[in-house]
């Protein structure tokens, strides 16, 4: 009692001290990992709940580079620059990728709440940072609604899967998911993964060792509960480290600190053993190099996670050999796909489910103007 009348006594009579702590410990709202099952009345509501499905997406480092702006029947995806990753995607593709994920999202539930969306691709040519704009009509067939049960199921799990291949039957389904445009190209012999893995060992430890994009990596990874109070980020538990990095985090992946060997040879060992405890391995590709089309591919991307997730796989993208340049020729190579654009390397198993990573509550992100 003396403790905590003490404590409080304290922190009253030091006002700017209490203030700043709680500032520091102010928790920013956070999207609730669930969806109606019918499409809210009103325009505006409706509105909220297409954002908040696009929201539960993946996005490079969870950095959810996006804003939403509503207007009347439309809604517009817009590229947040402020969540750009220069370092580890400095043309911007993964971010791209994230907001095709995003606008998947919102189309999946679309078709799921029985209504029709039209998409216009970087309309005004990409003026203010729009990638998308989205309107709809309604009165249709409730389509998706697999996909759409499975938005708020989906994450990107980091555990080691359980060596099992995937059923033919698995495969087909989720190659049907991809429409025109992306490619898939499937890794599954396990030779070729045990030589996937070690690329992608070696390109996560370039990466990680690399100030500039170690330094990006360590500022979106978050220890304690920052990840809840921040509402994005990763949360450093989520990545799955072992090692010494599995206690000492904050030294091993801080790359001012002579530790980060250490964090750098658990992530690489992360990545290699990921993907050789994998049934299989898939490379997204774009026929060429255009905004259009990694936007596209990362709406197949979400079609692919969210199919996989229903079908009861687990999956986890591994983009390092396609961030670090180097790396991508020979990429390329293992899967066959010389001369195209890669956007997602992805391994796919089976494997114990993990826990959701925070977002952003539609609140911070959307804006609406209604006549
Ligand atoms: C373009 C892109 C690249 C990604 N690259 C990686 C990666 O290299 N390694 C990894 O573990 N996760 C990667 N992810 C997964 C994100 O970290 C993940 O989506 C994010 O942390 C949110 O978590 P969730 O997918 O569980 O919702 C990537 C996601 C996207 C969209």
């Amino acid at each position: 009692m003396v403790v905590v009348g003490g404590a409080a006594a304290y922190a009253m009579l030091r006002p700017g001290l209490g203030l700043a702590r709680k500032a520091a410990r102010a928790y920013v709202p956070l999207q609730p990992w669930s969806l109606p099952s019918e499409p809210p009345a009103s325009p505006v509501e409706l509105a909220r709940a297409l954002i908040g499905a696009a929201v539960l997406a993946p996005s490079d480092w969870n950095a959810q580079p996006w804003r939403f702006e509503v207007e009347n029947s439309s809604i517009r995806l817009v590229a947040d620059p402020q969540r750009a990753l220069p370092a580890n995607d400095p043309d911007r593709r993964g971010m791209m990728v994230s907001l095709g994920a995003a606008l998947e999202n919102l189309l999946v539930a679309a078709r799921a709440w029985g209504l029709q969306p039209t998409v216009t691709y970087f309309p005004f040519e990409g003026a203010g940072g729009v990638v998308a704009e989205v309107a709809w009509t309604g009165g249709e067939a409730h389509r998706d609604r697999g996909l759409f049960a499975a938005i708020p199921e989906r994450r990107t799990n980091r555990r080691e899967y359980d060596h099992r291949g995937l059923l033919p039957e698995h495969r087909a389904q989720l190659g049907a998911q991809v429409a025109e445009g992306p490619r898939l190209h499937w890794v599954d012999e396990p030779r070729a993964l045990r030589e996937l893995a070690d690329l992608a060992r070696d390109a996560v430890h370039t990466q990680v060792m690399d100030r500039r994009t170690g330094a990006e990596q360590y500022a979106w990874t978050r220890f304690d509960d920052q990840a809840r109070r921040r509402g994005d980020g990763v949360p450093v538990d989520a990545l799955e480290l072992g090692g010494v990095t599995r206690w000492f985090a904050g030294r091993c992946l801080d790359p001012n600190s002579w530790l980060v060997r250490f964090g750098a040879a658990s992530a690489a060992g992360q990545a290699r053993d990921g993907i050789r405890s994998a049934g299989a391995a898939v490379l997204v590709t774009a026929p060429k190099r255009d905004e259009a089309q990694w936007l596209m591919a990362g709406q197949a991307y979400e079609r692919f996670a969210l199919k996989a997730t229903q079908l009861g796989l687990a999956h986890q993208p591994v983009n390092a050999p396609i961030e670090v340049e180097r790396f991508r020729g020979d990429l390329l190579r293992r899967f066959g796909a010389r001369g195209e654009e890669p956007l997602m390397l992805l391994r796919l198993g089976r494997a114990k489910r993990c826990p959701h990573t925070p977002r952003r509550a539609v609140a911070l992100v959307a804006s609406f103007r209604t006549t």
